[in-house]
């Protein structure tokens, strides 16, 4: 089985800790201790135990730090597809997909989500293979806390069947999802035979289709590494699965997935996923202290009480406050009120008009 690893990602709502440069998914999180791994670093690790290959999808300037985090970790069976602009996940896992044997099973996952519970996690990948070896689409279903509304819900009916694929849908709808109890989030990963998942494609979406077969017919190969040419690439229809297959395909499945997961997407997620020492690969990761601040040697809390604090050389002291996300990296200092946290992509747009 491989492992479609999606990286194009910039994680806006991590800055200034996640930069174009250096997005949220390489970042080795709180690490003091250069045995704490990446986000990208965890998926890998935890689907190697199904997967015996990972398929990285990403733009040219991720290539250098997934070659370096994948040989940090020893892994060597790796393939690459780099992709000149990103046209959403749809074209990408399209143009993997493409370069496979029409019977492999792909497991496609973000790389930038965190995963707790691994043991009910490899139960969950057992039980997708099992649907996606008798050529359905699987999807994992986490079961809704809130009514997100950048999320995917999948309306389930019976064990595994689905009903219907809606993504992001608007406030509303969402809490009359969450009222109804047969909705899930999708988690966004995916398992599939690649064959299966590309007959789907051309169905419904068969303008990505043809554009990513003739960007890939095109494209620069050398080995394990595929260059698509910025000339092919921008004629490829911008859109993700979600919206290109999932909603419009009749042969989805779902497994609900009691796997502890988060897509880490903001402070305030990334504080409640504190500590990580539950994931055997963070055993070493920092706890919180008595005040519930996350635990920074270079912070000094006087009676301070729930801050997020992260930075690297400086100290950073806290006298009386509550609540607050403060994350110093040196060129750009961000404090933000908890439960605030959603508005940091603001910033990166402002910071965009500026240049
Ligand atoms: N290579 C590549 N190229 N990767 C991409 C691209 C691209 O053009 N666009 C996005 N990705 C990667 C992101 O880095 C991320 O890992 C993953 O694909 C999903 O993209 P997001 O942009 O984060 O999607 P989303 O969060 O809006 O929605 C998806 O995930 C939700 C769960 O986190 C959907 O699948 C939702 O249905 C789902 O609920
Ligand atoms: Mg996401």
């Amino acid at each position: 089985m491989t492992n479609i690893i999606l990286c194009g990602g910039s994680g806006t709502r991590l800055w200034p800790i996640s930069r174009t440069l250096m997005p949220k998914q390489f970042v080795k999180l709180f690490s003091h201790n250069k045995k704490i791994k990446s986000l990208f670093q965890l998926t890998v690790q935890r689907n190697s135990k199904i997967c015996d290959s990972q398929f990285i999808v990403s733009n040219t300037e991720q290539y250098f730090l997934a070659l370096d985090q994948l040989e940090e970790l020893s892994k060597t069976n790796n393939k690459y597809l780099l992709e000149p602009i990103g046209r959403n996940t749809a074209p990408a896992i399209a143009l993997a997909c493409m370069q496979l044997d029409k019977d492999e099973i792909v497991l496609v996952t973000p790389s930038d989500h965190l995963i707790k519970n691994e043991i009910e996690y490899e139960k969950v990948l057992l039980k997708a293979k099992e649907l996606a070896e008798d050529n359905n689409l699987v999807t994992f279903g986490i079961t809704p806390t809130f009514p997100e509304t950048g999320f995917g819900y999948i309306e389930s009916q019976n064990e595994f069947d689905v009903k219907a694929f809606h993504e992001k849908p608007d406030l509303n709808t969402a809490t009359s999802y969450l009222k109804a109890g047969n909705y899930y989030w999708n988690s966004g990963m995916f398992m599939f035979k690649a064959g299966v998942f590309l007959n789907e494609l051309k169905k419904y979406s068969p303008n990505i289709y043809e554009t990513s077969l003739n960007a890939l017919n095109n494209a620069n190969k050398e080995n394990d590494l595929t260059r698509i040419k910025h000339t092919d690439m921008i004629n490829i229809p911008e859109d993700s699965i979600d919206y290109a297959v999932m909603e419009k395909s009749s042969i989805v499945k779902v497994i609900p997935s009691n796997i502890n997961w988060s897509d880490v997407g903001s402070f305030d997620a990334l504080y409640e996923e504190l500590p990580w020492s539950e994931t055997e690969s963070c055993s070493e990761a920092k706890v919180k202290d008595e005040n519930n601040n996350t635990l920074n040697e270079n912070h000094i809390s006087i009676d301070s009480k729930n801050n997020l604090i992260y930075g690297n050389d400086r100290i950073i002291a806290t006298v009386d406050v509550e609540d607050l996300i403060v994350i110093d990296t040196g060129d750009a200092l961000l404090v933000s009120k908890k439960g605030s946290s959603q508005k940091v992509k603001k910033v990166v747009e402002k910071l965009k008009q500026q240049n």
